[in-house]
């Protein structure tokens, strides 16, 4: 069952809710665009048409045991991993990016029968989700976060093991057969690539793994060719990749399993920073 909740860019739609199963005629994008769709990204994904997504930036689960993925058994995290990454590639447009945030490492703790649970490392099995899908990788970054200076411990819990103060920023690029790549103006693709926020902390946030407004910006100032091009996030969260959306005055998607925080981004965006069109006046 899956739920539409819009996004307030038309403020008369916002408490509008539409069940995903209610929509008889589902039509791309319209039906799509602009919203935020409460559901499973690999069923909301399957029915969108191939090459028809300008740019995926997305941080799917990190498999830590968050509440959020308490239940699940490691194969089941690897299919929800694998057919994501065949989705994302099938709705890409050809040459096009695709952007991903993800951990260093996935917690063994309870698929791994021992005394001491192992780690596994993450950066192997996305090299691989990403080359079985079609991908090329394309580049890769690293976002190094302040937890020392947020308090938080780094040392983990249960284990006397470094908690991972830094994360991969990971670009895959659906190749096209041309390899020319297109390059957007070089000093605003470069001032973001430079800017300060690689070693930003994530929002203090009722999510517990929202990344900063600027990973989204960022990504959309270097990959993103065009205002008004379709930004799809598969795990949107409480919506932190729709906010960079409307910043950067491009059309969004957005899909969220759990229902709290669909409501959450919903409500959110209405505290999106406010747009300015070229002659610093806001649109809002
Ligand atoms: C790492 S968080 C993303 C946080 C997001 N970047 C933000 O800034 O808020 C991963 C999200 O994926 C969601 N999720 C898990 N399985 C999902 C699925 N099958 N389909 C859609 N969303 C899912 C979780 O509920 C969680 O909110």
């Amino acid at each position: 069952m899956q739920n539409f909740y819009k996004t307030p860019r038309r403020m008369e739609d916002i408490y509008r809710t539409v069940r995903y199963e209610q929509i008889s005629n589902r039509c791309f994008p319209e039906d799509y665009v602009d919203n935020v769709i409460c559901g499973d990204c690999i069923s909301v994904m399957s029915d969108i048409p191939e090459d028809s997504i300008d740019i995926i930036i997305t941080s799917p689960p990190y498999f830590v045991q968050k509440a959020y993925e308490k239940s699940w058994t490691i194969d089941q995290y690897y299919r929800l991993m694998r057919d994501c990454f065949v989705q994302c590639f099938r709705i890409l447009k050809p040459g096009r990016y695709a952007v991903f945030n993800f951990g260093d490492y996935f917690n063994g703790n309870r698929f791994y029968e021992a005394d001491v649970p192992s780690v596994y490392p993450a950066a192997i099995n996305y090299f691989k989700w990403g080359r079985d899908a079609g991908f090329d990788l394309q580049a890769t970054r690293i976002w190094r976060k302040q937890f020392s200076r947020m308090g938080i411990p780094m040392i983990c819990n249960k284990h006397p093991r470094p908690t991972f103060d830094y994360e991969h920023i990971w670009t895959y690029r659906k190749p096209d057969g041309t390899g020319q790549e297109f390059m957007n103006d070089r000093k605003k693709s470069q001032k973001a690539v430079l800017g300060d926020h690689w070693t930003k902390s994530g929002k203090i946030s009722s999510h517990e793994a929202s990344f900063p407004i600027d990973l989204p910006i960022w990504a959309i100032e270097v990959y993103s060719k065009d205002e008004q091009e379709i930004v799809l996030d598969p795990f949107l969260g409480i919506g932190t990749t729709l906010f960079a959306t409307e910043v950067t005055n491009r059309r969004g998607i957005g899909i969220e399993l759990n229902d709290e925080y669909c409501k959450m981004a919903y409500n959110g965006i209405q505290g999106t920073p406010v747009r300015k069109n070229k002659t610093g006046k806001s649109k809002k």
